[in-house]
């Protein structure tokens, strides 16, 4: 039975294109920090889930399948079992990995549209249509420069550079980015939702919700001042997506159906545990938090707030929204060349290591973070491996050598015991005030900062010496140090997952439930298991390697 007073939180990492390998981009910003947070929500004990699932739909899909001469829907499963398996790589633990492409995600866009109705109209629109090509251009078909900042060579639905999102007619000098002939403007009838009528709500909603990050939420006021545009929510066929009712070669926009990927995963996920959507998505209590990266902080501040608002739904309490990894000075993008697969790092080195890397140098912040392969070599091998690795590998070593294996009893404990057992017990509460505000770096830095203090103790009680001359004090320093082991390794457990549950095995806990903060587990006379180093460093030549 549930607590009915639990936390009830809804963690979503911004749904993956089914189309692309995923790079190590990805990893930063969204899908990383979203199954840190929700694993130490789950620690806590809250109500917690961490829902994703495939964005199946859209042009580009489309003109792959065309041109491979396959289904669209073919390609979409292909690349979701793939992503499946490596974000399993990555010990990235959904609760649900779903599909937009799904009966759920139908009915449920068919339940906003009809909801939303009010709010929608229809209108005759000139599109790009490329005479060579004989078909309306998506946007991302497009080329052209921005008509906000200038910036060239900019895809038909936003700009990389500004952030601004429009539509591709606004592009100046355009290009059909299949054959680079200029398309012509030809007109079709589509449905639009009036986000111009919700500028208010979203205004005072910004000025209420202090949790939204606020550097993100200064700049779209700014956009709001400005004037928002009504959104066009429809596609001409032929696309790949969910058709609109009662229409014949039109689609919903797939930035339409797929955050309401949100909501329908929810109810499949809610299906198959025997609960209900609504707990999440209705009940006032629960807390819905979307981890995303700020290329799409429009569609996630402004539109899909106004549609949850229009459908009666709750709206997200957070959205953490985090930069982009720069490599050589350049967002990492697959187009720009420069882009590291997720499967080439998980071929080459442990998951935890770009996990612990990734934590400790990026902020709860919009701003980019620069992706160095040498900066990645020293923290890992000077912060995760020399401090954590091996003050696990000593104090087990130490028990199995001179205790037989088994943790001894503590005796009395002298000042410097005492100062130690009071950080024990102090440091996760410290840990813990950084992951509630999702600072999750900070909170990495408290348990680093107590994995030094740890490795101090050690060192400063010498409990080698001890042994020999006053057994009772070694076993005090050694009860106390297994159980900072066991600390240490449950408050790294959302970032370094793997690594933790290595330790929970080695100290014979791996079975027991674990509740943050809780080291009661730990008792004197208890047997550990087999152990062994958890880690190797990363040598110059597997960096040489990679960075090549
Ligand atoms: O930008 C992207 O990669 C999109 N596929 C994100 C969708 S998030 C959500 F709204 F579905
Ligand atoms: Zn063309």
């Amino acid at each position: 039975m549930l607590e009915t007073n639990m936390r009830k939180i809804l963690v979503t990492a911004a749904l993956p294109y089914a189309n692309g390998k995923l790079h190590i981009g990805h990893v930063r910003s969204t899908y990383l920090p979203a199954d840190v947070y929700s694993k130490y929500c789950k620690l806590k004990q809250y109500d917690c889930i961490y829902v994703c699932a495939s964005d199946e739909h859209g042009a580009p899909i489309q003109i792959n399948a065309e041109k491979e001469g396959r289904k669209a829907e073919e390609i979409t499963k292909e690349f979701h079992e793939i992503h499946k398996e490596e974000f399993k790589r990555l010990g990235i633990n959904f609760d649900i990995f779903y599909h937009t492409h799904s009966k759920e995600n139908k009915e449920f866009t068919e339940m906003f549209f009809e909801k939303l109705k009010k709010r929608i109209y229809k209108k005759e629109v000139e599109q790009m249509y490329c005479p060579k090509c004989n078909r309306f251009l998506p946007d991302r078909y497009v080329l052209g420069t921005c008509p906000y900042c200038g910036a060239e060579n900019q895809y038909g639905d936003g700009c990389e550079k500004c952030g601004r999102v429009y539509s591709p007619t606004q592009l100046i000098e355009p290009k059909c980015a299949i054959c680079g002939t200029t398309p012509i403007r030809k007109k079709s009838t589509h449905y639009f939702f009036k986000l111009s009528e919700f500028s208010e709500f979203l205004l005072n909603w910004f000025n209420e919700n202090k949790e939204l990050p606020q550097d993100v939420v200064h700049h779209l006021k700014g956009w709001i001042d400005e004037g928002l545009q009504d959104w066009d929510i429809t596609r001409d066929a032929p696309y790949f997506g969910i058709k609109i009712p009662g229409e014949k070669n039109k689609y919903f926009y797939v930035w339409f159906d797929a955050p309401i990927g949100y909501v329908s995963s929810t109810a499949k996920w809610a299906e198959e545990n025997g609960r209900s959507w609504k707990e999440f998505w209705e009940d006032k209590n629960a807390e819905i938090v979307h981890f995303i990266g700020k290329d799409i902080e429009y569609h996630h501040f402004l539109f899909w707030p106004s549609m949850l608002k229009e459908a009666g739904l709750n709206l997200p309490r957070r959205i953490p929204t985090r930069g982009w990894a720069i490599m050589e000075g350049r967002k990492m993008s697959k187009s720009r060349g420069t882009l590291i697969s997720l499967e080439d790092y998980l071929n080459r080195f442990d998951a935890d290591f770009l996990r612990y890397y990734y934590i400790a140098t990026t902020p709860n912040t919009i701003s980019d973070g620069e992706f160095s392969w040498k900066e990645f070599q020293t923290k890992v091998n000077n912060e995760l491996i020399d401090e954590y690795g091996n003050f696990i590998y000593r104090v087990l070593s130490f028990v199995k050598n001179k205790f037989k294996g088994e943790i001894p009893e503590p005796a009395e404990y002298n000042e410097e015991d005492k100062k130690f057992a009071e950080s024990l017990k102090n440091f996760a509460g410290e840990v813990e005030e950084k992951f509630e505000k999702i600072e999750l770096k900070k909170g990495l830095e408290k348990v680093m900062g107590f994995t030094h203090e740890c490795n101090s103790y050690f060192n400063k009680r010498e409990p080698w010496h001890l042994i020999k001359e006053n057994t009772n004090e070694a076993k005090t320093v050694v009860f106390l140090s297994t159980k900072a082991v066991y600390a240490l390794s449950l408050a790294l457990y959302p970032v370094v997952t793997n690594s933790s549950e290595k330790v929970f095995k080695q100290l014979n806990v791996e079975k027991a439930s674990k509740k943050w903060g809780d080291y009661s587990l730990i008792k004197g006379g208890m047997k550990i298991g087999d152990i062994s180093p958890l880690y190797e460093k990363i040598n110059n030549e597997d960096i040489e390697k990679i960075s090549q």
